[in-house]
């Protein structure tokens, strides 16, 4: 069954807006004791800053501290600089922006260490159970408080913990059939063959079923002894950079709950649905797993105009790509493997095809509400994993970012004896390849 509605591609790639792009966003800590929110909002008034957005809530990190998102107006930028430096120095040591222009000289930060992913937990734009006034769920109260129940999990989740297991509902697990049954009929001749390749071994060994929704744990076990890939619950709208940081380690920030019942074919969000069906069998093949990952490393430290690109990159590889296979082109987005209507229509001859070239992708404006009119072909993910790195290459950044396997954190090539030890690590894997060769003789 078509429909002209669709699922948004992330709703953990912050959509880029004029509106947003005047506003900064940024979160702070402050103690529970009387006067502390007194006393940091002074601050802004002292700078004439007028805030247009406040928010707070307890911390999970620090259960002594609360937190507040705020939004200004861009226009307070450097009286903002000031007023973060207050709050770092005389009232709260932990303050986080979310998005500003940056100065071409300084480096946003980046996680170096995959547990630093943990400190995105608590950057989230929105949480679980705050739902649009357009979505399925609006007005149902018992779902609402379900999606609550969801995100609290994602938002006390740490690095190496198991995921915990969720006992899905007969209603739920009706939606999920709808779909899974719906879409399993078109993979066979519409999905690329390394999404066909891996969703058997799902259904065999991660209970993917039309009857049963898989559990986000076994999942992310499987795909770790594919590519080393891991889920991670997210509990609401991280930001692109954020979201993007994910994937330099590996990790794929993935909903836990499922869309409403009332429209099985439609969510205006990821749900469990889109995360299971449509990215996890890629993230099981290596040269896939590659290509994410070279983005996550090539936004690591960009500039926030590069972000965007590299999310729009994304949207049109991850999210809504195709590639050719022999004289075929099939989809691998999971955009497109996720929705049965647009799965039909991106191999039809309605919208425009063009080829994937990381310079001019990253430019291509697209709508968030209705099937793509455009869509990028790659040649191979070999191929397109190569134009990311040279597209990656362009980005003004001081330095080369590299990922350390062995012990999960990234290493800034920047100094000599970085570059000794990588020559090193090279040397000693063109020796076994060497070595392999002659054997092969
Ligand atoms: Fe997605």
């Amino acid at each position: 069954m078509g429909t002209s509605r669709r699922r948004r591609g992330s709703m953990y790639l912050e959509e880029e807006t004029s509106k947003k792009s005047e506003m900064i966003t940024c979160i702070f800590s402050l103690k529970e004791e009387v006067g502390a929110l007194a006393r940091g909002l002074r601050l802004f008034e002292e700078k004439g800053i007028n805030l247009t957005h406040i928010e707070s809530r307890p911390s999970r990190m620090n259960k002594e501290q609360f937190e507040f998102f705020i939004s200004v107006d861009a226009s307070c930028s450097q009286a903002l600089d000031e007023v973060i430096d207050g709050l770092r120095t005389q009232i709260s040591g932990h303050v986080h922006e979310l998005s500003r222009n940056k100065q071409k000289d300084t480096v946003p930060w980046f996680p170096n260490d995959i547990q630093d992913l943990d400190r995105f937990a608590n950057q989230i734009l929105s949480y679980g159970s705050e739902l649009e006034s357009d979505h399925p769920g609006f007005t149902d109260t018992v779902y609402r408080a379900r999606r609550k129940e969801f995100a609290d999990i994602a938002y006390n989740y740490r690095h190496g913990q198991i995921i915990p297991r969720v006992e899905y509902t007969e209603a739920e697990k009706l939606t999920w059939g709808t779909v899974f049954k719906e879409l399993k009929t078109l993979y066979p001749t519409h999905a690329c063959h390394e999404h066909n390749r891996v969703f058997p071994l799902l259904e065999k060994y991660c209970g993917y079923r039309q009857d049963n929704v898989p559990q986000l744990e076994d999942v992310s076990r499987f795909l770790q002894s594919c590519t080393g890939f891991r889920l991670r619950p997210v509990a609401g709208l991280l930001s692109s950079r954020d979201f993007l940081a994910g994937l330099a380690f590996r990790v794929f920030h993935s909903t836990q709950y499922i869309r409403h019942g009332s429209e099985p074919t439609y969510t205006p969000e990821p749900d469990i649905c889109h995360e299971l069906l449509g990215h996890v069998p890629l993230y099981a093949d290596s040269s896939f797993a590659q290509f994410s990952q070279e983005i996550g490393l090539a936004s690591l430290g960009a500039p926030d105009e590069f972000i965007e690109k590299l999310a729009t990159v994304y949207w049109f590889t991850v999210e809504f790509g195709l590639c050719k296979q022999g004289s075929e082109i099939k989809a691998y987005g999971a955009g497109l493997l996720s929705s049965f209507g647009e799965l039909q229509y991106c191999l039809s001859d309605k919208p425009k095809i063009l080829p994937f070239d990381p310079a001019k992708t990253s430019l291509q404006k697209y709508p968030i509400t209705e099937f793509q009119p455009v869509y990028f072909v790659a040649e191979s993910f070999e191929d397109a994993k190569e134009r990311v790195r040279k597209f990656a290459s362009t980005i003004p950044r001081p330095f080369t970012v590299r990922y350390n396997p062995y012990t999960s954190s990234i290493e800034v090539l920047d100094n000599t004896q970085q570059l000794k030890n990588l020559a090193d690590s090279i040397n000693s894997e063109v020796g076994k390849l060497c070595e392999a060769l002659r054997k092969l003789d």
